[in-house]
């Protein structure tokens, strides 16, 4: 945990953050101590008045007077399902098409080229998207992908696409976008890989058959085992450490190595560093590569 959640003192009762349901230092810590423990976040102080909002919903939907009963609640058996809708309520989802531009450029220049080639010649190609929010990311790494292989889903080619929050896997899994979100993307690869389809009454962008094709969306908590069992030859982890603290952040770089394929990369996002020297290379901005002979 980090040293900025200091343990309650005195004034036990006193409101942490004024509003309609009494939300105590102690509600704070024991809801920073479940994300910590469920999704390896680490809350600081300064975010209580985001707590506060993100779950006042949660406790009117419920019917719960106090964020003491709510904290009971979700720390109890019967709160299971709670403890999920906490999680995801208190996950940032920010994403968009393309975030980043550099590394899309890297991976389609530097590393897909080898790939396609691999590809072609009938040899597995693997990218996971790891902690994919509502799938721009993996739909991204996909678009890239059939501009330089356009027959890509022709081959054992595959985007994993994972993240802990169930509601933003099944967005990305229906891959229906509105025009705002498309907006990153080239018109030429949005008008050749994407359809026009009606989300409600409004015109949106759909991802089409082939972008669907290459990815595969699963729920992955990345603090629990990990399923798979093949290796990746990029893996894009982008925004999604920042909010674990140092010790957890080296744990995740720890296990990705042994994850990829000789000279593998791994993408992370523009505030984040990998601090595992001796398993990674620079490769350009916030962008590594498995070194020779190291797992
Ligand atoms: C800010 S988004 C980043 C999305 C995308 N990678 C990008 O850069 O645009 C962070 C994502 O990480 C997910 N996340 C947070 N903790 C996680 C964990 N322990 N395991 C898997 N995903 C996690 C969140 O649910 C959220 O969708």
């Amino acid at each position: 945990m980090t040293t900025a959640i200091r343990p309650a003192t005195g004034a036990r009762q006193q409101a942490l953050v004024e509003g309609e349901f009494l939300f105590t230092n102690d509600d704070f810590l024991s809801i920073a101590r479940m994300l910590y423990d469920d999704a390896g976040i680490a809350l600081t102080e300064s975010k209580a008045s985001l707590v506060y909002s993100r779950l006042a919903k949660r406790l009117r939907a419920l019917g719960l007077e106090s964020f003491r009963d709510y904290c009971k609640f979700v720390g109890g058996s019967e709160g299971v399902g709670e403890r999920q809708n906490m999680l995801a309520a208190l996950t940032t989802n920010v994403t968009r098409y393309f975030r980043e531009p550099h590394h899309f450029e890297h991976l389609k220049t530097r590393v897909l080229p080898e790939l396609a080639t691999r590809a072609r010649a009938r040899g597995r190609v693997r990218i996971w998207s790891a902690g994919c929010s509502t799938g721009q990311e993996p739909y991204s790494i996909a678009l890239t992908l059939l501009d330089i292989l356009p027959d890509a889903a022709q081959y054992d080619v595959r985007i994993l696409a994972t993240d802990i929050d169930p509601n933003v896997v099944a967005t990305g899994r229906a891959g229906v976008y509105s025009d705002e979100a498309v907006q990153p993307v080239p018109t030429a690869l949005r008008d050749r890989w994407m359809v026009r389809v009606k989300d409600g009454a409004r015109d949106a962008w759909g991802a089409g058959e082939e972008m669907r094709r290459l990815v595969s969306f699963r729920e992955l908590n990345l603090m629990g085992n990990w399923p798979m069992k093949g290796r990746f030859d990029a893996i894009f982890c982008r925004n999604v450490v920042i909010y674990f603290d140092e010790a957890t952040q080296a744990r995740i770089w720890a296990r990705f190595g042994p994850l990829l394929n000789p000279g593998g990369r791994l993408y992370v996002g523009h505030s984040e560093r990998v601090t595992d020297m001796a398993r990674f290379e620079t490769d350009g901005l916030t962008t590594y590569r498995l070194r020779d002979g190291v797992r």
